[in-house]
């Protein structure tokens, strides 16, 4: 069973979710209410309608990645994002603003996100995406290695969540060991018998709503409407996992590998 809250405190999030590693939503955060109201369709085409981004495709409206169960390519196209919102809005789920950084793509809006009480210095965020999509479309079934808040910004979506140890009941994709070969849509159970052992949790999620998924569970979603979410990846700034990103990143910046040989800028030669 899920838990929803309606009000959650960081020492109880900590306590009650993160530490072990439970999923949560809380329903109706306050700090998400004026972001909802401003966060329309419209309000991005005015604010950032010529930015350009990457939009994926898949006529059916299944964003399978790493082709882990239908085998069929999601494409992806760029466009100015006025035009990535109207084929949005016509295509019924065949084409889908997936995990664009607000950060880096989208500057001018980035301020109106909220500070939310359950992060701050304790806990070292790496990206904030932004989705946008319509009724139909469906992220397949997969698990992500870091933390993560999903915002729900306007219109409905539903999760399918399953907990690290249903893994041996979700026939993982050998090659692709973070993604399942199950298709939640249309399960086949002849193909597919252990789903049977699994235990669900499943959740519809509507504007102002957050959930929190702790790293390694498995989530399939689902668009019921045109919408808009924020995910938010993070990890505890002092755990191991964070410590060991950040030290690879220094160490990159202290000690650069050597170019090779031939991609050395050369030094310009005097000109005789
Ligand atoms: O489609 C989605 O909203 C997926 C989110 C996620 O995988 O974190
Ligand atoms: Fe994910």
């Amino acid at each position: 069973m899920m838990n929803i809250e309606t009000q959650l405190s960081p020492r109880d999030f900590l306590i009650r979710y993160q530490k072990v590693k439970r999923p949560v939503v809380v329903r109706a955060v306050p700090e998400l209410a004026a972001l909802s109201e401003k966060w329309q369709p419209a309000y991005f085409a005015t604010q950032a309608g010529d930015t350009e981004v990457m939009v994926n495709y898949n006529r059916d409206g299944f964003y399978d990645h790493m082709r882990s169960v239908r085998n069929e390519a999601v494409t992806r196209q760029a466009m100015p994002l006025h035009e990535a919102l109207t084929k949005i809005e016509a295509g019924e789920g065949s084409y889908y603003l997936q995990q664009l950084s607000i950060d880096k793509s989208l500057p001018r809006i980035k301020n109106d996100l909220p500070e939310l009480p359950w992060l701050g210095f304790r806990r070292y965020v790496y990206i904030r995406n932004l989705w946008i999509g319509a009724a139909g479309c469906i992220t397949p079934l997969h698990f992500d290695h870091v933390h993560n808040f999903l915002l729900q910004v306007s219109g409905k979506k539903t999760f399918v969540l399953y907990p690290p140890q249903d893994s041996r009941y979700l026939y993982v994709n050998p090659k692709v060991r973070h993604t399942s070969m199950v298709d939640l849509e249309q399960p086949d159970l002849d193909r597919h018998p252990l789903l049977l052992r699994t235990s669900p949790m499943e959740i519809t999620l509507e504007a102002g709503d957050l959930l929190y998924m702790p790293p390694r569970w498995w989530h399939h979603v689902r668009s019921l409407e045109t919408n808009i979410s924020v995910n938010i990846w993070w990890n505890p700034r002092f755990s191991a996992a964070n410590l060991h990103i950040l030290w690879k990143g220094l160490k990159l910046k202290l000690f650069p590998p050597k170019l090779p040989p031939e991609l050395r800028e050369t030094k310009p030669t005097n000109a005789t």
